[in-house]
């Protein structure tokens, strides 16, 4: 394929991927391309390298009709989709400098003693003189939650390239999603909160209509 092909597919892809609100529930994703999936999720740049997020793929039908109950934006999606995932994002005491999330990422990340006094230093510069949230909980909580929406949309880019659909959702009570996951025994609401889910499946109904966006003009400026 050539690089004009290339462009092409991956617009495609694009025009392809829409909010899809109900699959067809007899389409299973094969199990190999949803680890391929995973893998652009797991493969997502983070700020520092420190993955604030960690998924939870919720094919529990009990567990899904819990939170279809506290959910109006994923009515037609939980109870159809072939995979059902929810991101979490790690809490801001979990990111503060010298917590041991931090320390297990320095170390996956092979840092040696001195990188990571080096490292420890201007991260705790950058959170408390760059963007001034390393004593605000909620702020930091959101950070974490910001980058949770990248490895988001690589997912769903990525499943739109072999075909499958997908849906984020934000439409659901976070405070009663995290309840939900706490009573099953899925979450530690003091490490992680629930930003946003997203559904895989096989669209059931063709969308209703296509894309409609702002022009580039409206949207870019160059600063030539
Ligand atoms: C962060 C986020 C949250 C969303 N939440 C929901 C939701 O709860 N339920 C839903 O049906 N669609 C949801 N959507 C889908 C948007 O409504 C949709 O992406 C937008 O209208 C553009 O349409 P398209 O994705 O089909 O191109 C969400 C999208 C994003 C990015």
């Amino acid at each position: 394929m050539n690089h004009d092909q290339t462009k092409q597919q991956i617009i495609d892809a694009f025009q392809f991927r829409h909010a899809t609100k109900s699959f067809d529930p007899t389409k299973k994703i094969p199990a190999d391309d949803f680890q391929f999936i995973l893998e652009t999720a797991r493969l997502s740049p983070s700020s520092f390298g420190y993955e604030p997020w960690n998924l939870l793929v919720i094919q529990n039908e009990a567990v899904r009709n819990d939170i279809r109950d506290v959910s109006w934006g994923a009515q037609g999606q939980l109870p159809t989709a072939s995979h059902y995932v929810i991101f979490l994002a790690r809490t801001g005491g979990q990111m503060q400098p010298d917590g041991a999330h931090v320390k297990h990422m320095m170390d996956v990340l092979g840092l040696s003693d001195e990188a990571k006094a080096g490292r420890t230093k201007r991260y705790g510069l950058f959170l408390e003189e760059d963007f001034k949230i390393g004593d605000n909980e909620k702020a930091m909580t959101d950070w974490s939650a910001k980058q949770a929406y990248i490895a988001l949309g690589n997912m769903m880019s990525t499943a739109a390239q072999i075909g499958i659909d997908s849906c984020p959702i934000e439409g659901f009570d976070q405070q009663a999603v995290e309840q939900i996951l706490e009573r099953h025994g899925v979450l530690d609401r003091s490490v992680f909160t629930v930003p946003v889910m997203v559904a895989f499946g096989y669209r059931a109904d063709e969308p209703k209509r296509s894309k409609q966006r702002r022009c580039l003009d409206e949207i870019v400026t160059f600063v030539d």
